[in-house]
Protein backbone atom coordinates (compact mmCIF):
# COMPACT_ATOMS: atom_id res chain seq x y z
CA UNK A 1 0.00 0.00 0.00
CA UNK A 2 3.52 2.11 0.43
CA UNK A 3 3.13 3.18 -3.49
CA UNK A 4 -0.40 3.69 -3.51
CA UNK A 5 0.47 6.56 -0.81
CA UNK A 6 2.28 8.40 -3.23
CA UNK A 7 -0.73 8.73 -5.61
CA UNK A 8 -1.76 12.23 -3.67
CA UNK A 9 1.85 13.49 -4.33
CA UNK A 10 2.14 16.06 -7.37
CA UNK A 11 4.86 14.12 -9.40
CA UNK A 12 2.54 11.09 -9.48
CA UNK A 13 -0.36 12.89 -11.27
CA UNK A 14 1.02 12.67 -15.31
CA UNK A 15 0.12 9.37 -16.22
CA UNK A 16 -2.71 8.87 -13.78
CA UNK A 17 -4.75 12.03 -15.16
CA UNK A 18 -4.05 10.41 -18.59
CA UNK A 19 -5.01 7.11 -17.72
CA UNK A 20 -8.44 8.76 -16.28
CA UNK A 21 -9.56 10.68 -19.47
CA UNK A 22 -10.26 7.34 -21.06
CA UNK A 23 -13.39 7.72 -18.80
CA UNK A 24 -14.58 11.47 -19.79
CA UNK A 25 -17.48 12.01 -21.48
CA UNK A 26 -16.65 13.87 -24.71
CA UNK A 27 -13.39 16.01 -23.96
CA UNK A 28 -15.78 18.40 -21.79
CA UNK A 29 -16.23 18.02 -17.82
CA UNK A 30 -18.49 19.90 -15.19
CA UNK A 31 -15.69 21.68 -14.01
CA UNK A 32 -15.03 23.15 -17.41
CA UNK A 33 -19.16 23.78 -18.47
CA UNK A 34 -19.55 25.65 -14.78
CA UNK A 35 -16.00 27.53 -15.19
CA UNK A 36 -17.22 29.41 -18.93
CA UNK A 37 -19.86 30.95 -16.88
CA UNK A 38 -18.07 31.82 -13.89
CA UNK A 39 -19.52 29.60 -11.80
CA UNK A 40 -17.29 26.69 -9.65
CA UNK A 41 -18.21 23.00 -9.90
CA UNK A 42 -17.06 20.61 -7.30
CA UNK A 43 -17.38 18.14 -5.25
CA UNK A 44 -16.58 16.12 -1.61
CA UNK A 45 -14.12 13.66 -1.42
CA UNK A 46 -12.02 11.62 1.08
CA UNK A 47 -8.10 11.65 1.55
CA UNK A 48 -8.52 7.38 1.47
CA UNK A 49 -10.58 7.24 -1.25
CA UNK A 50 -8.34 9.13 -3.58
CA UNK A 51 -5.38 7.47 -2.09
CA UNK A 52 -6.46 4.13 -2.43
CA UNK A 53 -8.37 4.62 -6.56
CA UNK A 54 -6.08 6.13 -8.57
CA UNK A 55 -9.42 6.01 -11.44
CA UNK A 56 -11.40 7.61 -8.82
CA UNK A 57 -8.73 9.98 -8.34
CA UNK A 58 -8.19 10.48 -12.02
CA UNK A 59 -12.08 11.14 -12.66
CA UNK A 60 -11.90 13.74 -9.51
CA UNK A 61 -9.59 15.99 -11.09
CA UNK A 62 -10.99 15.69 -14.63
CA UNK A 63 -14.51 16.63 -13.33
CA UNK A 64 -13.62 19.26 -10.46
CA UNK A 65 -12.52 22.91 -10.03
CA UNK A 66 -12.37 22.34 -5.90
CA UNK A 67 -12.62 19.96 -3.43
CA UNK A 68 -14.00 19.86 0.20
CA UNK A 69 -12.79 16.99 2.22
CA UNK A 70 -15.98 15.27 3.29
CA UNK A 71 -14.19 14.01 7.00
CA UNK A 72 -10.60 15.77 7.34
CA UNK A 73 -11.05 18.60 8.54
CA UNK A 74 -13.61 17.92 11.31
CA UNK A 75 -13.32 18.07 14.78
CA UNK A 76 -13.51 14.23 14.85
CA UNK A 77 -10.53 13.59 12.43
CA UNK A 78 -8.56 16.78 13.44
CA UNK A 79 -8.37 16.54 17.24
CA UNK A 80 -7.36 13.16 18.45
CA UNK A 81 -6.93 14.61 21.87
CA UNK A 82 -7.64 18.30 23.72
CA UNK A 83 -3.86 18.95 23.27
CA UNK A 84 -2.95 17.59 19.50
CA UNK A 85 -3.79 18.04 16.05
CA UNK A 86 -3.72 15.52 13.23
CA UNK A 87 -3.41 17.54 9.78
CA UNK A 88 -2.04 14.62 7.98
CA UNK A 89 -5.00 13.98 5.93
CA UNK A 90 -6.03 17.17 5.08
CA UNK A 91 -2.76 18.25 3.94
CA UNK A 92 -2.95 15.55 1.67
CA UNK A 93 -6.09 16.74 0.27
CA UNK A 94 -4.84 20.38 0.17
CA UNK A 95 -1.58 19.06 -1.58
CA UNK A 96 -4.00 17.02 -4.26
CA UNK A 97 -5.74 19.77 -4.80
CA UNK A 98 -2.72 22.03 -5.89
CA UNK A 99 -1.48 19.65 -7.96
CA UNK A 100 -4.47 19.81 -9.76
CA UNK A 101 -4.63 23.78 -9.77
CA UNK A 102 -7.81 23.41 -7.86
CA UNK A 103 -9.29 25.00 -4.99
CA UNK A 104 -10.53 23.68 -1.88
CA UNK A 105 -13.43 24.45 0.64
CA UNK A 106 -13.02 24.03 4.27
CA UNK A 107 -15.92 21.79 5.98
CA UNK A 108 -16.27 22.76 8.79
CA UNK A 109 -15.32 24.62 11.82
CA UNK A 110 -18.16 24.56 14.23
CA UNK A 111 -20.88 21.32 14.35
CA UNK A 112 -23.00 19.82 16.84
CA UNK A 113 -21.65 16.39 15.18
CA UNK A 114 -18.27 14.43 14.73
CA UNK A 115 -17.07 16.17 17.95
CA UNK A 116 -13.96 13.88 19.60
CA UNK A 117 -14.60 11.62 22.29
CA UNK A 118 -12.59 13.76 24.44
CA UNK A 119 -15.29 16.61 24.01
CA UNK A 120 -17.85 16.49 26.20
CA UNK A 121 -15.27 16.01 29.81
CA UNK A 122 -12.87 18.47 28.75
CA UNK A 123 -14.74 21.17 27.15
CA UNK A 124 -16.58 23.23 30.04
CA UNK A 125 -18.75 26.58 30.03
CA UNK A 126 -15.86 28.16 31.07
CA UNK A 127 -13.12 26.94 28.84
CA UNK A 128 -15.50 26.31 25.55
CA UNK A 129 -14.51 30.03 24.35
CA UNK A 130 -10.86 29.78 24.11
CA UNK A 131 -10.75 26.04 23.32
CA UNK A 132 -13.47 27.02 19.84
CA UNK A 133 -10.99 30.28 19.43
CA UNK A 134 -7.57 28.23 19.55
CA UNK A 135 -8.95 25.20 16.99
CA UNK A 136 -10.27 28.17 14.54
CA UNK A 137 -7.50 30.15 14.69
CA UNK A 138 -4.84 26.97 14.75
CA UNK A 139 -6.85 25.57 11.33
CA UNK A 140 -7.42 28.32 9.99
CA UNK A 141 -4.30 29.49 9.73
CA UNK A 142 -2.63 26.53 8.68
CA UNK A 143 -4.58 26.66 5.69
CA UNK A 144 -4.83 30.68 5.58
CA UNK A 145 -4.73 31.71 1.50
CA UNK A 146 -5.82 27.95 0.58
CA UNK A 147 -8.92 27.95 1.20
CA UNK A 148 -11.86 29.17 -0.93
CA UNK A 149 -14.53 29.86 1.75
CA UNK A 150 -14.75 27.74 5.10
CA UNK A 151 -18.30 25.82 6.22
CA UNK A 152 -18.16 28.04 9.56
CA UNK A 153 -21.03 27.16 11.19
CA UNK A 154 -23.04 24.13 10.32
CA UNK A 155 -26.26 23.36 10.58
CA UNK A 156 -27.19 25.86 13.77
CA UNK A 157 -31.19 25.94 13.39
CA UNK A 158 -33.29 23.15 14.69
CA UNK A 159 -37.03 24.27 14.53
CA UNK A 160 -37.27 21.25 17.38
CA UNK A 161 -35.24 23.00 19.79
CA UNK A 162 -37.80 26.00 20.52
CA UNK A 163 -35.03 27.87 21.05
CA UNK A 164 -34.99 31.71 20.67
CA UNK A 165 -33.92 32.50 17.23
CA UNK A 166 -34.97 28.29 16.76
CA UNK A 167 -31.43 27.54 17.27
CA UNK A 168 -30.07 23.95 17.95
CA UNK A 169 -29.49 23.03 21.54
CA UNK A 170 -25.91 21.90 20.32
CA UNK A 171 -22.74 21.23 22.75
CA UNK A 172 -21.88 24.47 21.61
CA UNK A 173 -25.20 26.59 22.47
CA UNK A 174 -25.18 24.43 25.86
CA UNK A 175 -21.77 25.88 26.80
CA UNK A 176 -21.50 29.49 24.91
CA UNK A 177 -25.55 30.21 24.15
CA UNK A 178 -26.08 31.70 20.48
CA UNK A 179 -23.14 34.10 21.02
CA UNK A 180 -20.41 30.85 19.90
CA UNK A 181 -21.67 31.51 16.22
CA UNK A 182 -20.45 35.20 16.22
CA UNK A 183 -17.56 33.91 17.89
CA UNK A 184 -16.74 31.68 15.36
CA UNK A 185 -17.14 33.64 12.29
CA UNK A 186 -14.71 36.81 13.98
CA UNK A 187 -12.10 34.10 15.04
CA UNK A 188 -12.12 32.98 11.17
CA UNK A 189 -12.01 36.14 9.44
CA UNK A 190 -8.95 37.01 11.98
CA UNK A 191 -7.27 33.99 11.24
CA UNK A 192 -7.22 34.47 7.32
CA UNK A 193 -9.11 37.58 6.23
CA UNK A 194 -8.82 36.25 2.21
CA UNK A 195 -11.67 33.28 3.09
CA UNK A 196 -15.04 33.81 2.12
CA UNK A 197 -16.69 32.48 5.82
CA UNK A 198 -20.04 30.72 5.23
CA UNK A 199 -23.64 29.36 7.45
CA UNK A 200 -24.05 26.01 5.57
CA UNK A 201 -27.43 24.17 6.11
CA UNK A 202 -30.11 21.54 4.58
CA UNK A 203 -33.96 21.17 4.46
CA UNK A 204 -34.27 24.84 3.39
CA UNK A 205 -35.27 23.56 -0.65
CA UNK A 206 -38.65 22.30 -0.70
CA UNK A 207 -42.10 24.04 -0.56
CA UNK A 208 -43.34 22.36 2.47
CA UNK A 209 -44.75 23.71 5.87
CA UNK A 210 -41.49 22.91 8.10
CA UNK A 211 -38.78 23.82 5.10
CA UNK A 212 -40.85 26.96 4.55
CA UNK A 213 -40.03 27.42 8.64
CA UNK A 214 -36.60 26.69 8.08
CA UNK A 215 -35.83 28.81 5.44
CA UNK A 216 -37.60 31.73 7.70
CA UNK A 217 -35.56 30.83 10.77
CA UNK A 218 -31.88 30.86 8.73
CA UNK A 219 -32.82 33.79 7.59
CA UNK A 220 -33.18 35.82 10.81
CA UNK A 221 -30.17 34.19 11.52
CA UNK A 222 -28.19 35.71 8.66
CA UNK A 223 -29.92 39.09 8.91
CA UNK A 224 -29.01 39.21 12.59
CA UNK A 225 -25.69 38.18 11.71
CA UNK A 226 -25.82 40.78 9.00
CA UNK A 227 -27.00 43.65 11.18
CA UNK A 228 -24.54 43.11 13.77
CA UNK A 229 -21.31 43.61 11.51
CA UNK A 230 -20.75 39.49 11.88
CA UNK A 231 -18.03 38.57 9.34
CA UNK A 232 -20.06 36.86 6.86
CA UNK A 233 -20.23 36.13 3.09
CA UNK A 234 -22.40 33.71 1.94
CA UNK A 235 -25.21 31.10 3.00
CA UNK A 236 -24.51 27.34 2.09
CA UNK A 237 -27.38 25.52 1.20
CA UNK A 238 -26.64 21.62 1.62
CA UNK A 239 -29.51 20.83 -1.39
CA UNK A 240 -29.72 17.32 -0.25
CA UNK A 241 -32.24 16.53 -2.67
CA UNK A 242 -34.78 13.79 -2.86
CA UNK A 243 -35.76 11.91 -5.96
CA UNK A 244 -39.49 11.35 -4.96
CA UNK A 245 -40.41 14.79 -3.61
CA UNK A 246 -42.64 16.47 -5.70
CA UNK A 247 -43.45 19.71 -3.64
CA UNK A 248 -40.46 21.68 -5.23
CA UNK A 249 -41.25 25.30 -6.16
CA UNK A 250 -38.57 27.38 -8.12
CA UNK A 251 -39.94 30.49 -7.37
CA UNK A 252 -40.66 29.78 -3.50
CA UNK A 253 -36.62 28.72 -3.03
CA UNK A 254 -35.75 31.57 -5.25
CA UNK A 255 -37.48 34.14 -3.66
CA UNK A 256 -35.65 33.11 -0.27
CA UNK A 257 -32.19 32.68 -2.13
CA UNK A 258 -33.05 36.75 -3.67
CA UNK A 259 -33.38 37.82 -0.19
CA UNK A 260 -30.26 36.18 1.48
CA UNK A 261 -28.51 37.71 -1.50
CA UNK A 262 -29.78 41.29 -0.60
CA UNK A 263 -28.39 40.91 2.93
CA UNK A 264 -25.53 41.07 0.36
CA UNK A 265 -24.62 37.66 0.97
CA UNK A 266 -23.28 35.06 -2.20
CA UNK A 267 -24.94 31.63 -2.24
CA UNK A 268 -23.42 28.11 -2.20
CA UNK A 269 -24.66 24.74 -2.99
CA UNK A 270 -22.81 22.94 -1.15
CA UNK A 271 -23.21 18.99 -1.13
CA UNK A 272 -26.00 18.26 -3.67
CA UNK A 273 -26.95 15.06 -4.02
CA UNK A 274 -30.33 13.25 -4.97
CA UNK A 275 -31.42 10.40 -2.87
CA UNK A 276 -33.13 7.48 -5.40
CA UNK A 277 -33.79 5.35 -2.08
CA UNK A 278 -37.57 5.52 -2.85
CA UNK A 279 -37.62 5.42 -6.66
CA UNK A 280 -38.62 2.68 -8.83
CA UNK A 281 -36.38 -0.64 -9.39
CA UNK A 282 -35.05 -0.07 -13.18
CA UNK A 283 -31.91 1.95 -13.26
CA UNK A 284 -32.97 3.88 -16.69
CA UNK A 285 -36.16 5.05 -14.96
CA UNK A 286 -34.28 5.74 -11.56
CA UNK A 287 -31.51 8.07 -13.61
CA UNK A 288 -33.54 9.92 -15.69
CA UNK A 289 -36.06 11.21 -12.20
CA UNK A 290 -32.86 12.00 -10.59
CA UNK A 291 -31.05 13.84 -13.84
CA UNK A 292 -34.83 15.85 -14.24
CA UNK A 293 -34.57 16.76 -10.00
CA UNK A 294 -30.78 17.86 -10.74
CA UNK A 295 -32.16 20.18 -13.72
CA UNK A 296 -34.95 21.61 -12.39
CA UNK A 297 -32.95 22.22 -8.91
CA UNK A 298 -30.38 23.74 -10.92
CA UNK A 299 -31.85 25.90 -13.06
CA UNK A 300 -34.06 27.24 -10.50
CA UNK A 301 -31.09 28.11 -8.30
CA UNK A 302 -28.48 29.33 -11.16
CA UNK A 303 -31.30 31.69 -11.79
CA UNK A 304 -30.00 33.79 -9.11
CA UNK A 305 -26.93 35.48 -9.94
CA UNK A 306 -25.51 35.12 -6.10
CA UNK A 307 -25.19 31.34 -6.67
CA UNK A 308 -21.41 31.27 -7.57
CA UNK A 309 -20.68 27.95 -6.49
CA UNK A 310 -22.18 24.02 -7.31
CA UNK A 311 -20.45 21.17 -4.76
CA UNK A 312 -21.98 17.78 -5.38
CA UNK A 313 -20.98 15.63 -1.98
CA UNK A 314 -18.96 13.06 -3.56
CA UNK A 315 -18.91 12.53 -7.77
CA UNK A 316 -19.37 9.12 -8.67
CA UNK A 317 -22.41 6.61 -7.25
CA UNK A 318 -19.07 4.71 -6.27
CA UNK A 319 -18.35 6.26 -3.21
CA UNK A 320 -21.55 8.14 -1.40
CA UNK A 321 -22.88 8.80 2.03
CA UNK A 322 -26.24 7.48 0.88
CA UNK A 323 -25.39 3.82 0.71
CA UNK A 324 -25.11 3.39 4.35
CA UNK A 325 -27.68 6.33 5.23
CA UNK A 326 -30.07 6.14 2.65
CA UNK A 327 -30.36 2.65 1.40
CA UNK A 328 -32.79 1.21 -1.08
CA UNK A 329 -35.20 -1.06 0.85
CA UNK A 330 -34.44 -3.41 -1.80
CA UNK A 331 -31.19 -3.42 -1.55
CA UNK A 332 -30.09 -2.17 -4.70
CA UNK A 333 -27.20 0.55 -4.69
CA UNK A 334 -28.13 4.03 -5.02
CA UNK A 335 -27.77 5.95 -8.02
CA UNK A 336 -27.83 9.87 -6.44
CA UNK A 337 -24.40 11.15 -7.81
CA UNK A 338 -23.00 12.51 -11.55
CA UNK A 339 -21.39 9.58 -12.36
CA UNK A 340 -22.07 5.86 -12.23
CA UNK A 341 -20.03 3.59 -10.33
CA UNK A 342 -17.80 2.88 -13.38
CA UNK A 343 -17.34 6.36 -13.43
CA UNK A 344 -19.22 6.71 -16.65
CA UNK A 345 -21.33 9.87 -16.84
CA UNK A 346 -25.11 9.34 -16.42
CA UNK A 347 -27.93 11.29 -17.18
CA UNK A 348 -27.61 13.63 -14.09
CA UNK A 349 -23.91 14.71 -15.31
CA UNK A 350 -25.53 15.85 -18.35
CA UNK A 351 -28.69 17.30 -16.88
CA UNK A 352 -25.78 18.93 -14.82
CA UNK A 353 -24.02 19.68 -18.05
CA UNK A 354 -26.78 21.40 -19.41
CA UNK A 355 -28.08 24.04 -16.77
CA UNK A 356 -24.55 24.69 -16.39
CA UNK A 357 -23.89 25.86 -20.11
CA UNK A 358 -27.68 27.49 -19.93
CA UNK A 359 -26.96 29.76 -16.86
CA UNK A 360 -25.85 33.43 -17.46
CA UNK A 361 -21.90 34.64 -17.07
CA UNK A 362 -21.03 35.24 -13.81
CA UNK A 363 -18.17 36.84 -14.86
CA UNK A 364 -14.69 36.17 -12.69
CA UNK A 365 -14.70 33.37 -10.36
O1 LIG B 1 -12.02 7.19 9.22
C1 LIG B 1 -12.65 6.46 10.28
C2 LIG B 1 -12.10 5.04 10.33
O2 LIG B 1 -10.70 5.09 10.64
C3 LIG B 1 -12.85 4.25 11.38
O3 LIG B 1 -12.44 2.90 11.34
C4 LIG B 1 -14.35 4.30 11.10
C5 LIG B 1 -15.11 3.60 12.21
O4 LIG B 1 -16.42 4.05 12.22
O5 LIG B 1 -14.78 5.70 11.08
C6 LIG B 1 -14.15 6.41 10.04
O6 LIG B 1 -14.61 7.74 10.09
C7 LIG B 1 -15.91 7.92 9.49
C8 LIG B 1 -15.79 9.09 8.49
O7 LIG B 1 -17.07 9.42 7.93
C9 LIG B 1 -14.82 8.78 7.36
O8 LIG B 1 -15.31 7.72 6.59
C10 LIG B 1 -16.87 8.32 10.60
O9 LIG B 1 -17.06 7.22 11.46
C11 LIG B 1 -18.21 8.74 9.98
O10 LIG B 1 -19.06 9.25 10.99
C12 LIG B 1 -17.98 9.86 8.95
O11 LIG B 1 -19.24 10.15 8.37
C13 LIG B 1 -19.31 11.42 7.70
C14 LIG B 1 -20.39 12.26 8.39
O12 LIG B 1 -20.60 13.49 7.66
C15 LIG B 1 -20.02 12.61 9.82
O13 LIG B 1 -18.80 13.32 9.82
C16 LIG B 1 -19.72 11.15 6.25
O14 LIG B 1 -18.66 10.49 5.58
C17 LIG B 1 -20.04 12.45 5.53
O15 LIG B 1 -20.58 12.19 4.24
C18 LIG B 1 -21.08 13.25 6.33
O16 LIG B 1 -21.22 14.49 5.68
C19 LIG B 1 -22.23 15.37 6.24
C20 LIG B 1 -21.70 16.79 6.19
O17 LIG B 1 -20.49 16.86 6.92
C21 LIG B 1 -22.74 17.77 6.72
N1 LIG B 1 -24.00 17.66 5.97
C22 LIG B 1 -24.54 16.29 5.97
C23 LIG B 1 -23.52 15.32 5.38
C24 LIG B 1 -24.10 13.91 5.29
O18 LIG B 1 -24.37 13.42 6.57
Amino acid sequence: MADATRVLEPERWGGIQEGGRGAAPADASLAALAGRRGLLYGAATKERTLRNDPQFAAAFARECAILVPEYELKWSKLRPGPDRYDFGSADRLASFARAHGMRMRGHTLVWHKALPVWFDEKVTRDNAERILRDHIDTVVRRYAGAIHSWDVVNEAVRLEDRLPGRLRRSPWYDRLGPDYIRIAFEAAAKADPNARLVYNDYGVDYATRSEGRKREAVYGLLQNLVSTGTPIHALGIQSHLRGWERRFDPLELQSFLRAVAELGLEVYVTELDVSDQRLPATIAERDAIVARVYEEYLEAVLDVPQVRLVMTWGLSDRYTWLTEHRPRPDGQPVRPLPLDAELQAKPAWRAMARAFSSAADRGGV
